[in-house]
């Protein structure tokens, strides 16, 4: 009896580069609870909290819709999405750590790194609604 292989689904390969990164964010993220809780000092709990979230949680599902739906993850506004969210949450993560840490000279470095995280998340949400397309 001759047996059939399955087809695999028709999924776009455009998330590859998001899941990579967002595992990227949830090692250094995973690195940084460890440390708090081996040192007894939780003073990066926010930072760790928003590299996981963001870097990791935010990021790996954008990788997964963008694969399952090309028309999305290929657009012009999810190249300005990757770009958005990869420049300021590493930006964020230093800036809010300093902050945290005491040094509140960076306040301003912080707000602007977050207006423009803010920024990603609106292209992510346009982008969602504009090319989100049933084949
Ligand atoms: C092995 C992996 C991880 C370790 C060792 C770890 C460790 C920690 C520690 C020690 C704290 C501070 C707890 C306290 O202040 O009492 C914390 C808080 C937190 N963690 Fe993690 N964590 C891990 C993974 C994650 C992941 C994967 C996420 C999210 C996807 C996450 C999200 C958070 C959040 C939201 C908080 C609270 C932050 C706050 O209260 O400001 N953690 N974690």
């Amino acid at each position: 009896m001759q047996t059939t292989t399955p087809a695999l689904p028709a999924f776009s390969r455009v998330g590859v580069i998001w899941l990579k990164l967002a595992v990227v964010y949830l090692i250094i993220g995973v690195a940084m609870g460890i440390m708090m809780g081996a040192s007894k000092n939780f003073a990066l709990r926010p930072v760790h909290a928003h590299v996981n979230l963001l870097g990791w949680a935010t990021m790996a599902l954008a990788g997964l819709i963008y694969s399952v739906f090309p028309d999305a993850g290929e657009s012009k506004l999810a190249r300005v999405h990757f770009w958005l969210a990869n420049i300021s949450l590493p930006v964020m993560a230093v800036s809010l750590s300093f902050v945290v840490t005491g040094s509140r000279g960076l306040i301003p470095v912080l707000a602007m790194s977050e207006i423009v995280a803010a920024l990603g998340i609106v292209v992510f949400a346009v982008n969602i609604f504009l090319n989100l397309k049933t084949r």
